[in-house]
């Protein structure tokens, strides 16, 4: 079936006939007598037990999200970095090697190069991977794992998901690839043999900003490896009224999907052509360096994107911020409102400067995430505070 369908067609199982499943808001489950407990515990990862490990209101939306990205299981967690660092924890030993690409996002980063680094002496290696032959000379005999974000979140840089997925096959190494920005509808990673697929499902997954979530999708065998290794003993559990707003949110996945990319390629090549404007990331246009592999791998574009005003004046940058109306200052993406993000207010807290040099981000970028209002009032939206910028 296709996503939509997926997605909006319920097997009717509620024994009260009701259209949607309800809200299983318990955290045990009662078992008849000593067998059927002891039976349980035998398939752990296949009945309700406890719902730390699982409960029907959040496998409702697993089941959708898996089949939307052709995996075989999906687990959803409490929060996107739980569900990247279970996947990761899954993927990797002590003294390990990590490659990665250089403008991961920050959090994942951290993990890598600062949790795994000094509790399990990982060391992470980061690359462009613009060309394969970054992942390829980056390899050592103890790399683990290659970890993508395609595109990544701030700059856009995609890599070639299908030759990294056939490198590491050959290799003997993992792979996991955040597909938070392209989203399940537009990429399908587990098709293009990567191992593990994880996203943020604060973002488009949930939609509304209205909830922190993430979930990992993969083969049954090894989501149920994770579900009773790293999300049962971390306790990565989603709750379940937040497995029901997923539910709810996943049936007009497909249509806010391509609502905001029809928008957001709008916003990108109106500020492609403003004066104010010195360059814009996004694999949507024409003229993004890799719009050709941006084709090929995905079957349309997210609606975040990021570009540089003319100006690396910090009181224009802040004008031009605080002059939108619109937009909403405020961290995360893909939800129904519109937002806008200047990275420079928290990378220079957080990484060196040489680092923010090293992953090409000037202090001009401003992100924007592009929600459903209608165009032509963010394009106004925008304008206005052009104007600001003295
Ligand atoms: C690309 C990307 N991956 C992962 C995450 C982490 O997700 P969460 O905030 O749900 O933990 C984010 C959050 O902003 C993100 O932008």
């Amino acid at each position: 079936m296709k996503d939509e369908t997926i997605l909006n067609h319920d097997e009717a199982k509620d024994q009260y006939g009701a259209i949607v499943a309800p809200i299983y808001q318990n955290s045990l489950f009662r078992f008849k007598d000593w067998d059927s407990i002891d039976k349980a515990f035998d398939h752990k990862t296949e009945d309700y037990i406890y719902s730390r490990l699982m409960n029907p209101t959040v496998r409702e939306a697993e089941d959708k999200i898996a089949a939307i990205c052709r995996g075989e299981k999906a687990k959803l967690c409490g929060s996107g970095m739980a569900a990247i660092s279970s996947a990761v924890l899954h993927c990797v030993k002590a003294n390990g090697h990590i490659v990665t690409v250089k403008n991961v996002y920050g959090p994942s980063n951290n993990f890598f190069n600062k949790y795994l680094k000094q509790k399990f002496n990982i060391e992470t290696s980061y690359v462009e991977g613009k060309k394969i032959e970054d992942f390829q000379n980056a390899i050592r005999p103890n790399t683990q794992l290659i970890y993508l974000e395609s595109p990544a979140s701030l700059t856009m840089e995609l890599q070639d998901v299908q030759a990294v997925a056939n490198l590491a096959k050959q290799k003997g190494i993992k792979t996991v690839i955040d597909n938070t920005w392209a989203s399940p509808i537009f990429q399908k990673p587990l098709e293009m043999g990567i191992d593990i697929e994880v996203h943020s499902a604060s973002k488009y997954l949930g939609g509304h900003s209205d909830l922190v979530a993430g979930v990992i999708v993969s083969s049954k065998q090894i989501v149920d490896q994770i579900i009773s290794a790293e999300h049962e003993l971390l306790g990565a559990k989603m709750a379940p009224i937040e497995g029901w707003l997923i539910l709810r949110s996943l049936r007009t996945l497909p249509l806010r999907m391509k609502a905001m990319m029809e928008t957001t390629i709008e916003i990108a090549q109106f500020l492609e052509a403003h004066d104010r404007v010195k360059k814009v990331h996004y694999p949507g246009l024409k003229s993004f360096d890799q719009y050709e592999l941006g084709k090929r791998q995905m079957t349309g574009y997210g609606c975040l994107l990021s570009f540089e005003l003319v100006t690396s004046n910090l009181d224009s940058i802040k004008a031009f911020v605080n002059a939108l109306k619109l937009f909403s200052l405020g961290v995360s993406w893909g939800g129904h409102d519109s937002l806008v993000y200047a990275p420079v207010i928290s990378y220079l807290k957080e990484l060196p400067k040489e680092r923010f040099e090293e992953m090409g981000i000037s202090p001009s970028v401003i992100r924007l995430s592009i929600g459903l209002e209608h165009v032509t009032d963010l394009k106004n939206d925008l304008n206005d505070a052009f104007s600001a910028i003295k």
